[in-house]
Parts: structure tokens; sequence; C-alpha cells
């Protein structure tokens, strides 16, 4: 089986880069042995104190985000980063050439139960005259990323990578603490029969969104013609994973019970890495109305609605909401 450094020096073109996810590596070891060890690793539990989204950390998150800090702040090829539980970017090495953006602990609402957690992460470049104190040289789209990946922390600490020829996954070897690679060039299946949603927003949908849920739940006395299954484990890394091996279509659309708020999901950390992922791995990723890489970000914590996966659902989805808003014929006489 080959190791992730070799596998790297032939596929990724630049040295620098390589060094980075190398780095990433490290600082992501570590946090799969504090999730191993648990409560004896002083890892759980609430951080007591909120982050820039509003949300109350938790120990692990903060834990997480300092150590990945800590690893890219000293290292040369580093820029400047931007994180989930940082209000503001941080510039790191003047000299560096990528900007690292990641979500340290993506699905922390599932740490004190013992259910899968893991770290995203997208990597860009920035331009030499770029000065990354400001958040501006962060606000790429998603088709700029140079790398994008996740370390999954479930029964096996797995990493899915990709640094855009195809999507690789890797499994660490706890005994060596080494990552192996074990699925070359994965590709989602074009079609499925499994949907991962929160189904208790159902009321805060759009209205297209309800139509395409209340279709597939037919199964295959409706529309789809086909009966579906349906997952949600409330850690979008776990889903994905789930998606990159079997299909499968992951949503999480915009919802109005915060209308400031009307996204879950981060475009810059959690959209836009697992985008390049699917896209690499033949799925396709979109807000039900634009493709999620085509967005020019305006804000480096940006909320986005996302529908991901297996490429014929998210035509789907999409089909659904562009019927939305074409004109229909029955448009209600003006009074
Ligand atoms: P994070 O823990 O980084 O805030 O991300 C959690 C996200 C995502 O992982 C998951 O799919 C979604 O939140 C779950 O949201 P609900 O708890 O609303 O189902
Ligand atoms: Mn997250
Ligand atoms: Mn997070």
């Amino acid at each position: 089986m080959q190791r992730l450094r070799p596998f790297l020096d032939k596929h990724c073109p630049n040295p620098d880069l390589v060094s980075v996810i190398d780095g990433l590596m490290l600082a992501c070891k570590d946090i799969a042995n504090r999730v191993q060890l648990g409560i004896f690793s002083g890892v759980l539990g609430s951080a007591e104190q909120e982050n820039i989204q509003g949300e109350c950390q938790k120990k692990l998150d903060v834990i997480s985000n300092d150590l990945i800090k800590m690893v890219l702040a000293g290292m040369p090829q580093v820029k400047g980063l931007a994180s989930e539980e940082e209000s503001n970017v941080v510039a790191c090495n003047p000299d560096g050439q990528y900007l690292v953006l990641f979500d340290p602990l993506d699905g922390s609402s599932n740490i004190d139960v013992n259910v899968t957690v893991g770290t995203i992460f997208s990597i860009l470049e920035s331009a030499p005259e770029d000065d990354a104190t400001y958040e501006s040289s962060f606000l790429q789209s998603g088709r700029k990323q140079v790398a994008a990946g996740y370390v999954l922390y479930g029964p096996s600490t797995l990493l899915v990578l990709s640094t855009g020829n195809g999507t690789h996954g890797f499994a660490l070897d706890p005994r060596v603490g080494e990552f192996f690679l074990v699925r070359e060039n994965i590709q989602i299946p074009t079609t499925t029969k499994e949907f991962a949603i929160n189904m208790s927003n159902y009321r805060f949908w759009d209205q297209p969104m309800q139509r395409y849920i209340d279709d597939l739940l037919q199964g295959e006395v409706g529309p789809m013609g086909k009966r579906y299954n349906m997952r949600w484990i409330a850690s979008m890394v776990a889903e994905i994973h789930r998606i990159l091996t079997r299909g499968g279509v992951f949503m999480y659309p915009y919802d109005s019970r915060e209308p400031q708020k009307p996204g879950k999901l981060r475009l810059m950390y959690e959209g836009n890495p697992m985008s390049m992922l699917v896209e690499q791995a033949g799925g396709k990723s979109s807000t039900c109305r634009d493709t999620m890489m085509d967005i020019q970000p305006h804000d480096i914590h940006q909320r986005v609605s996302v529908i991901m996966g297996s490429a014929d659902e998210v035509d789907t989805v999409v089909r659904y909401h562009q019927e939305d808003t074409k004109p229909t014929s029955k448009k209600p006489k003006a009074d």
C-alpha cells in the first residue's frame, strides 16, 4: 500500500503544497488521538464560549482549531488562514504562497455522543501582492481551490483528498502513524435511492424543496418511480463520506427559521471543499439554483444552501427549483 507522501509527490504539482497538506495531517493525527482518547484527553463537553457563528463552542472545537492554527502558523508556505472558529482571517508568513481555510471540527454536536466528527480543509493560492490580513485575498470562488479534503474521525481515521486530479481515500494506520492509499479515483454513482436531510426543517423550506421531498417520499408509486432510504448523522463529513462511498444526495437547503441566517452551512470551509471532492468524484454540487463552486464569495463566513452528491439526483433537485422560476400559464388573474 502506498503512503500518502509518495502519492502526493507523484500527483501534486507543487512540493510546497505537499508540505502544507503534510502539515495539516500532523495536526489531524493529533486531533484523531484526542478524539480516540475522548474523556481521558479532556476534549469532551462545552467550552462555555460562543464563536463568530453565534454557536456554543465545544472544547474540541477550540482544541482542534488551536492545533491546526499552531501547525500552519509555523509553516513558511502558509501566508494566512481562516477558520470557522476564528472571527477574522489570521496572517501567518508574508512569503507564504497558500491560504488555508478550515472547519477544525465538523459535526461537533456529535462529539459528546460518541458519533463521527471530522476536519474539513480548503487550500487557495494567494497572489504575491495579497495582504493576508485582509479578508479580500481569501474571497476566491471554489474553482480556485488547489486542494481540498477532510479527515474523518470515526471507527477508522480516514483522509479523503483532491489536488485537482481525482478524489482519493487514505486510511491512518495508528500502529505506525501513517496514512495509506486505500481508494484511488473515487467515483460517485450517478443515481441513488438514498437522501440525507434534516426533515424537522420541512415547514421552513421554500416550496420547490418541499415538492421535491414530497415526491421523493411517495417512493415507487410517485413520480420518482423508486423507493428511497434516508440518513441524517448531523455530521457533514460523515454524510459526504457515505455518499463518496455508495452514492446519495446530501441537502441542507435555505430555510426561514432565522431569516438573517438563511443557510446553516458555510461556503468557504464546508461547501466549497466538499464540492471539489464531490465534483472530482463525478458528482455535482449546487445551491439549488447555482453551481456551488462558481459562487463569488463576499464574506469569509457566508452561509450557503447545499445540495451535493449523485449527479442525476442533484440535477433533479435543481430542476424542481428551475420549474419554480418558470412563468406558469396559470398565473392568477390580476384583479
Ligand atoms: P459544525 O459542527 O462545524 O458547526 O457543522 C455542523 C453542520 C454539519 O456538519 C451538519 O451536517 C449540520 O451542521 C447538522 O445540522 P443540524 O444540527 O441542524 O441537523
Ligand atoms: Mn461544520
Ligand atoms: Mn465546526
